[in-house]
């Protein structure tokens, strides 16, 4: 019997990130956000709380949240002065 060895590092979760959640708390996945955010022009944190449930929980996710929320209010924001 010989022993497998491996150089690919183990996957936890989906390995589309668009399906990983963003918020663990409510599995909330980053293409959800995307999603809510984009459609619905969510751009502050209550929008994005209210509608998708993102950061209600225990709050370890408020980085990500308000990262994907400030990067898609950027590029909306210069798809429209352009
Ligand atoms: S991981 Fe989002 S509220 Fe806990």
């Amino acid at each position: 019997m010989s022993a497998e060895t491996t150089t690919e590092p183990r996957r936890w979760g989906p390995t589309d990130p668009m399906l990983r959640n963003v918020c663990l708390c409510k599995k909330v996945t980053r293409g959800e956000l995307i999603e809510a955010i984009s459609r619905q022009q969510l751009f502050s944190l209550e929008q994005v709380r209210e509608q998708t449930g993102a950061n209600t929980g225990c709050g370890a996710c408020l980085d990500g949240v308000q990262a994907l929320i400030d990067q898609l209010r950027d590029e909306l924001r210069a798809g429209e002065s352009d």
